[in-house]
């Protein structure tokens, strides 16, 4: 079988397939079977800023009531009953890390550097071999530029760089003004990787009841063309890693991811479509169709479609059907 070995956020992994966070690696047990089936590295399910606010809160009023006085001198995950959201997420990553040999990766989902990022120093403890930042503000505010929005998410990473050492990547949406730029930006501050793009709420309508009903919240399978786009064009002109994640639901597409220079890839939706045994077809699909076209590692597949090896490249900057349009 083909060598499917490779890099993800710089830890070496079996597999370039990662599972993505998701309810699905919430648990201890969910995570030892992703393991099983062949996950390359698991990204945890995500804290939100809001927990990590409102907990630490919580905590800080009670050690002042106790006459503590640092937030150090609590031990948040050894010996301790997961009273909590914080501790039982310490003691997932540290349960994680005695049980599993690939990469666990902690994930929090922010909007503001606020009041929360010291705590990525305890995940950082805990044993975490990395963190994603998932951040993402809608910018529906008309009175805010979109600077505003870039300048708060380069914080959250700064911020958070300034407290730990492991590697850190962040899973971004494409809704910024200057995306390619923007990505470059997350780039200079040092971050390991960007994982393009998240999934997110959407909301529909129900025109029975005339009131708002939730969208699809699985991708489908054609739902990749944009992260293809976007690793396509900017491989290779950022020296950070791009990882795919929104509609991979088979080896072909991760083939595709890779050939467009993604250093590995991420997957929710089809992990709940078809369950978790579905990461050994889609290692099996990638392994196959790998050796059908003889390439005989990742590294010769990686980047031979991206704007910047492929042969006629202007096609990934087209955005408008000219033929459609003009009725030919
Ligand atoms: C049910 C569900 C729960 C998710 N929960 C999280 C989460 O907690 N944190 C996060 O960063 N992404 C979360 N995601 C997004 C996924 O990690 C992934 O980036 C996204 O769904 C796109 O990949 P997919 O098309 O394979 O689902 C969730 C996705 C789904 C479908």
């Amino acid at each position: 079988m083909t060598d499917l070995s490779t890099y993800y956020m710089g830890l070496p992994v079996h597999s370039p397939i990662v599972a993505a966070s998701s309810a699905l690696t919430a648990s201890l047990a969910q995570i030892i079977e992703l393991e099983k089936y062949g996950a390359g590295a698991v990204v945890l399910k995500s804290l939100f800023e809001e927990e990590i606010v409102v907990e630490l809160d919580r905590r800080m009023n009670k050690m002042h009531a106790e006459n503590y006085i640092y937030p150090e001198t609590i031990e948040f995950y050894e010996d301790r009953d997961v009273d909590d959201i914080l501790t039982g997420y310490l003691k997932l990553i540290f349960e994680a890390k005695k049980n599993l040999d690939i990469p666990v990766i902690a994930s929090i989902n922010c909007v503001t550097s606020g009041n929360w990022h010291y705590f990525a120093k305890y995940i950082q403890e805990a044993g975490a071999d990395g963190l994603e930042l998932n951040i993402f503000t809608l910018p529906a505010d008309i009175a805010t530029p979109g600077k505003d929005y870039e300048e708060a998410a380069l914080k959250i990473v700064k911020d958070t760089m300034a407290e730990v050492f492991i590697p850190l990547s962040v899973k971004i949406s494409p809704y910024y003004s200057g995306l390619a730029n923007m990505i470059s930006q997350f780039d200079q501050l040092g971050v390991k990787g960007v994982a393009l793009f998240n999934r997110y709420f959407s909301p529909d309508f129900d025109m029975d009841e005339l009131l708002m009903k939730p969208g699809p919240i699985y991708s489908d399978e054609g739902d990749y063309l944009n992260s293809l786009r976007w690793i396509a064009l900017l491989s290779g002109k950022v020296g950070c890693d791009l990882y795919a994640t929104n509609g991979i639901h088979d080896g072909l597409t991760v083939a595709k991811m890779i050939a467009a220079g993604a250093q590995g890839v991420q997957v929710a939706s089809s992990l709940y479509k078809n369950g978790i045994a579905h990461i050994s077809t889609l290692n099996r699909q990638l392994a196959e169709w790998m050796e059908k076209k003889e390439f005989g590692g990742l590294e010769q597949l990686r980047g031979i479609l991206s704007h910047n090896n492929m042969e006629n490249p202007a096609g990934l900057l087209r955005v408008q059907f000219m033929r459609h349009f003009a009725g030919k």
